[in-house]
């Protein structure tokens, strides 16, 4: 990566040194509008063990998005690889990453442009839970619930329109909806750019109450300011 830097924070206390992530040697370069091939991740390595957050600080353009979404698998490196529980992730067959992908879950700056805007809050939740939680598809509608309120919000949020909430509303629908399929990894790419600072703050505690009761890993990337 060019600019960007990488910082590791283990909850104290974290006993394991399990690594649930592992990106090795990992390069991406991409051909601009100007026909000239620039390398965004220039040879990143990264663990991410058990419990731990991990944080990617870069200013705009150097490569935080292009990173995570290979650590998600929606993007193929040029060379390097990355590994979900020691097992080939952004190499594997199809069927295999298909397995893997509702354990890594990601949260957008913006989840309004990612909403289908024809879907209510109650929709977006029960497809999530149908397509990624089938152990709770029968009960999607109490799952629902049971997401909202793990979150800060309520049943009086089933109905409502994402274009009705509030930007930090909007983000922890964004939430219950990637914890629907209850990964082991949230990738949150500037998750929460977008909010006002005291917003940005409740999110944050949000994120970690949700990491400290599952147990599960982060991964955050922040613009520089
Ligand atoms: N699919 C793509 N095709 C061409 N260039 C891309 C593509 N994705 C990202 N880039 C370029 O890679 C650089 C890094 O982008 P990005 O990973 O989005 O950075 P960040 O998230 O840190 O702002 C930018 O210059 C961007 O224009
Ligand atoms: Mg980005």
């Amino acid at each position: 990566m060019n600019a960007a830097s990488l910082f590791a924070s283990a909850p104290a206390g974290a006993e394991t040194t399990d690594v649930v992530l592992r990106a090795n040697s990992v390069v991406k370069s991409f051909v601009g509008p100007d026909k000239v091939r620039r390398t965004v991740v220039n040879q990143v390595s990264l663990d991410l063990a058990r419990g731990e957050t991990l944080g990617i600080v870069g200013e705009s353009g150097s490569g935080k998005s292009t990173l995570a979404r290979i650590a998600l698998a929606l993007e193929t490196p040029d060379s390097g690889d990355v590994e979900f529980l020691g097992r080939p992730w952004t190499s594997a067959p199809a069927a295999d990453q298909r397995a893997i992908r509702r354990r890594i879950a990601v949260v957008y700056q913006d989840p309004f442009e990612r909403f289908d805007p024809r879907w209510r809050v109650s929709r977006i939740l029960t497809d999530a839970i149908e397509l990624g939680d089938p152990e709770n598809a029968h009960r999607a509608a109490d799952r629902a619930v049971e997401l909202l309120e793990t979150v800060g919000l309520g049943r009086e949020h089933l109905a409502a329109w994402p274009r009705q909430m509030s930007g930090g509303q909007r983000q922890r629908v964004a939430i219950a909806r990637a914890i629907a399929t209850r990964p082991e990894v949230i990738v949150l790419d500037e998750a929460v750019s977008a909010l006002d600072v005291s917003v940005q703050a409740q999110i944050l505690d949000l994120l970690t109450d949700l990491q400290q009761q599952a147990g599960r890993q982060l991964i955050c990337s922040s613009p520089t300011t």
